[in-house]
């Protein structure tokens, strides 16, 4: 039950972000503002230039083009610790609501990462 109600909700996040301007959510991400903050994420969630840094070594996912709907929901359940990891849930005490709106607006504009070639 819990679980449908995530996915009602998350479905729900994406249905309005699709819908509607980013203008109308409360917590509007700014993907110009998130270039300051993206910087503790990139060692390990290397986007640019479409390269991961540790291919084979480091099994980091790529959120680079990912929802961010999606990406907001994964920081605020590090935030909260519904979600485990210890790096993310580090990384992820440091944000803000708005820093996170800010980071997903940015990697949800970004290409996916090309696929890791495989060792
Ligand atoms: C120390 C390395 C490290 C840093 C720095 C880091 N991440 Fe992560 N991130 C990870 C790892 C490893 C995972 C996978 C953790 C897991 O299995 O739950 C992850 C998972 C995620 C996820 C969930 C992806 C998914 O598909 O569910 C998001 C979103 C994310 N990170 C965003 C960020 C953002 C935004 C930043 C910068 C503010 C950041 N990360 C910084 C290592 C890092």
């Amino acid at each position: 039950m819990k679980r449908m109600k995530r996915t009602f909700a998350l479905g729900l996040g994406l249905t309005l972000v699709w819908l509607m301007p980013a203008v109308a959510l409360a917590n509007t991400g700014d993907p110009v503002a998130a270039k300051d903050k993206i910087s503790m994420c990139m060692g390990c969630h290397s986007i640019p230039n479409y390269k991961t840094a540790f291919p084979a070594t480091y099994n980091v996912p790529k959120i680079g083009g990912q929802h961010a709907a999606y990406i907001v929901k994964a920081l605020q359940a590090y935030k909260s610790g519904d979600r485990k990891h210890p790096s993310m849930r580090a990384v992820a005490a440091t944000l803000s609501e708005q820093d996170m709106a800010d980071v997903a607006a940015y990697y949800s504009n970004t290409a996916p990462a090309a696929p890791a070639a495989k060792k």
